[in-house]
């Protein structure tokens, strides 16, 4: 097996990104957005395949021709030498709107976006912490161009310290949450209200966004996301990437709320809730970490 080089992590404008992320940075800041684009923000693990799926089907239906979520929804943010930067990816898509992802913390969201004439509109989907630092750690530990994870503790640690990709969750769904109050655009979505019901949060998101679906092709649509379709579907279980290692855990993970239970210890989440009331001050944004 070829020798797997994981890159560092380091601080940038305030968060801590790696190589891949930082490369590109002028174009990611230059970013030309267009009127109609929807851009899909969120903290790394959060639900942003299984949102992406539903806009997707949403607006394009069943494609004849089969093609890869990373495709249909580039990731504006990332450059890495085998694929090539997020940002001409998106400036390649044939389609109108165009779904671009972007995990990167409000305050740097390209300048283009805020326009507020244009009203792009902007779906961000935030996850509790606790189930989004285990999704985390699954994922740094089979993705080879994440950075080393490390032992479970260790990752907790640095997690809370925000010395994980992207940085700190706790600032990263605070100041999308407070951009809200300012930003009409925006519409807020929890992954557990995901898992609760689909369906509803289907309809809040089409009537964020002015669609109206047929009932047949709601139910459709809900079937087609359920977990255990989007886990078996190649072109939304991230499969064909050669640098995840499914052998050591599969992209499309559980998909519930309240694993964490199954790898916090009690003293762990004693200290996780302490540390979480510092941190997490404004009572208006509420997470469940069971339903
Ligand atoms: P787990 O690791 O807890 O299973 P992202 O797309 O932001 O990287 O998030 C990935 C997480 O969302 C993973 O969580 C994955 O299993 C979960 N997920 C993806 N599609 C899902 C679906 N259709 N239903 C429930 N969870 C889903």
């Amino acid at each position: 097996m070829a020798e797997v080089h994981r890159p560092e992590l380091f601080d940038f404008h305030g968060v801590s990104l790696t190589q891949y992320f930082t490369e590109n940075w002028e174009n990611v800041q230059n970013f030309q957005a267009r009127p109609d684009d929807i851009l899909i923000a969120t903290y790394p693990k959060a639900g942003t395949t299984w949102v992406s799926n539903i806009l997707d089907l949403l607006y394009f239906g069943q494609r004849e021709k089969p093609i890869p979520i990373y495709e249909r929804v580039p990731f504006m943010d990332v450059f890495h030498p085998e694929i090539g930067a997020g940002t001409d990816w998106a400036d390649k898509l044939p389609t109108s709107p165009r779904l671009i992802k972007t995990h990167l913390p409000v305050q740097l969201v390209p300048k283009s976006f805020w326009n507020k004439n244009a009203g792009y509109d902007i779906v961000y989907v935030a996850r509790n912490a606790k189930d989004n630092v285990v999704s985390f750690f699954h994922f740094d530990r089979m993705n080879m161009d994440q950075p080393e994870p490390g032992d479970w503790s260790s990752y907790l640690e640095r997690f809370k310290q925000g010395k994980v990709l992207y940085g700190s969750w706790y600032d990263h769904v605070s100041n999308w949450w407070k951009k809200k109050q300012t930003y009409s655009n925006l519409h807020y979505m929890f992954f557990e209200d995901m898992v609760e019901d689909t369906g509803q949060e289907i309809d809040k998101l089409c009537s964020f966004l002015g669609l109206t679906p047929s009932v047949e092709e709601k139910t459709r649509i809900v079937g087609e996301v359920h977990f255990d379709k989007m886990k078996n579907d190649k072109m939304a279980n991230y499969s064909t990437i050669s640098v995840f290692d499914f052998k050591i855990s599969p992209f499309m993970r559980k998909g519930k709320v309240g694993d964490w239970k199954n790898h916090f210890t009690v003293a762990q989440n004693e200290e996780f809730d302490e540390d979480y009331k510092t941190k997490m001050k404004d009572p208006t944004l509420q997470f469940r970490t069971e339903i």
